[in-house]
């Protein structure tokens, strides 16, 4: 037997874990980034399973773990996996639209070591926050929820996501953020990946949109600096260049879904070709290190022109595979975000429209039949 080359693309171990328990929500967003085709209950990992992956994760060298779904509420035993997480020796954040949370539950995942709660924002009032995540009453729970969140003390983030029908109160949301005891807000445009790709019309932002918030933004940093952190994801079909999705693919993160596949990033499943092996199935490290869907991008072999001679392919890693793969169908192309992939013009002439189109109605995220 001959020992297998060294990999030249090794990267180091990941930072975080995104663990996606369930794609089971109450809920129903129009820019959901899970799969059209939504894992049920049946088909998730069990309290133990996952806790084996959180051991895993953690002997790999993982520090931080997010739990998310769907909505990680809607696991009855939530609070046993935060535990197994504390036990595992990982900082547990978890992901939530706070539908599903009491205080009672609340104080339960506080004494199981839960250390942060990063809670979703669908608008800045009941009739839009409603409308936007498709469930009456969902804005006024939300707020009950959040007020339980700073009475125990939760360090909190609020992910503010913004669109076309939202970006108007942008300000409003900020405000709202502060006044809830925010330590960080999340601006994040939506990404045109699951849902939301079903939704473009009716999500896009109009350049105008795209513009005036940089400026708002900008604005609220200098304002807040010292008591609330923005992060700041802005509309890529309006910019020059692509964002380092992922930080780089397998790079500084991995994402389990509820299955227990390992991918890369929330939208790997859209790639062709790649197989996704279980966590439960093969060590986590193996996957990592070793497997052919984490080492697909590694490195700038598989790179094309422009990225493969440009200076920034070590800054932006050429940008998101699964939107080249979405707009291309190509996912080693030139992200065509970037302004010098000849396909640029093509997309920005398609977000101006898209932006410029009315205001519609969304086509709600489903379970399925
Ligand atoms: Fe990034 Fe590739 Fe564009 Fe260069 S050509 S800026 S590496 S996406
Ligand atoms: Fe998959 Fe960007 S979402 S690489």
């Amino acid at each position: 037997m001959t020992d297998a080359a060294p990999n030249p693309n090794r990267p180091g171990p990941p930072m975080a874990m995104l663990a996606e328990l369930t794609h089971r929500c109450p809920l129903s967003c129009p820019y959901c980034s899970n799969p059209l085709e939504l894992t049920r209950k049946a088909g998730e990992l069990a309290t133990e399973e996952w806790s084996d992956i959180f051991r895993q994760a953690a002997a790999l060298g993982v520090l931080q773990l997010h739990l998310s779904g769907g909505e990680p509420a809607s696991r009855g035993d939530l609070v046993a996996l935060v535990e197994a997480a504390r036990d595992a020796g990982l900082y547990s954040n978890l992901i939530t639209s706070g539908i599903g949370l009491t205080r009672d539950r609340l104080q339960a995942l506080d004494a199981a070591g839960l250390d942060h709660v990063q809670l979703s924002l669908q608008g800045v009032d009941a009739g839009m926050a409603d409308r936007v995540g498709g469930y009456r009453g969902g804005f006024e729970r939300k707020m009950k929820v959040a007020g339980w969140i700073a009475e125990i003390g939760f360090p909190l983030t609020i992910n503010a996501v913004v669109h076309k029908q939202n970006l108007d109160r942008l300000e409003d949301a900020i405000d709202l953020a502060e006044s809830l005891g925010a330590r960080r807000l999340e601006v994040a445009t939506v990404q045109f990946h699951g849902w939301a790709t079903v939704n473009r019309a009716a999500l896009m932002p109009t350049a105008e949109q795209a513009k005036r918030t940089h400026a708002i933004v900008r604005d609220a940093r200098e304002r807040l600096m010292g008591r609330m952190v923005i992060d700041y994801v802005p509309a890529d079909h309006h910019a020059q260049f692509p964002k380092a999705c992922m930080g780089g693919w397998g790079s500084i993160g991995l994402n389990v879904v509820p299955d227990g596949r390992v991918m890369p990033c929330h939208a790997a499943h859209t790639i062709p070709g790649l197989v996704f092996d279980k966590a439960t199935e093969v060590p986590l490290a193996d996957i990592w290190y070793d497997s052919p869907a984490f080492n697909a991008y590694r490195g700038d072999d598989w790179m094309q022109e422009p990225c493969r001679s440009c200076e920034r392919k070590t800054v932006d890693f050429g940008g998101c595979r699964c939107q080249a793969m979405a707009v291309l169908g190509d996912p080693a192309a030139t992200d065509p975000v970037c302004s010098k992939s000849p396909h640029h013009q093509d997309l920005v002439a398609k977000a101006i429209a898209d932006g410029d189109a009315a205001e519609s109605d969304f086509t709600y995220r489903v379970l399925g039949a």
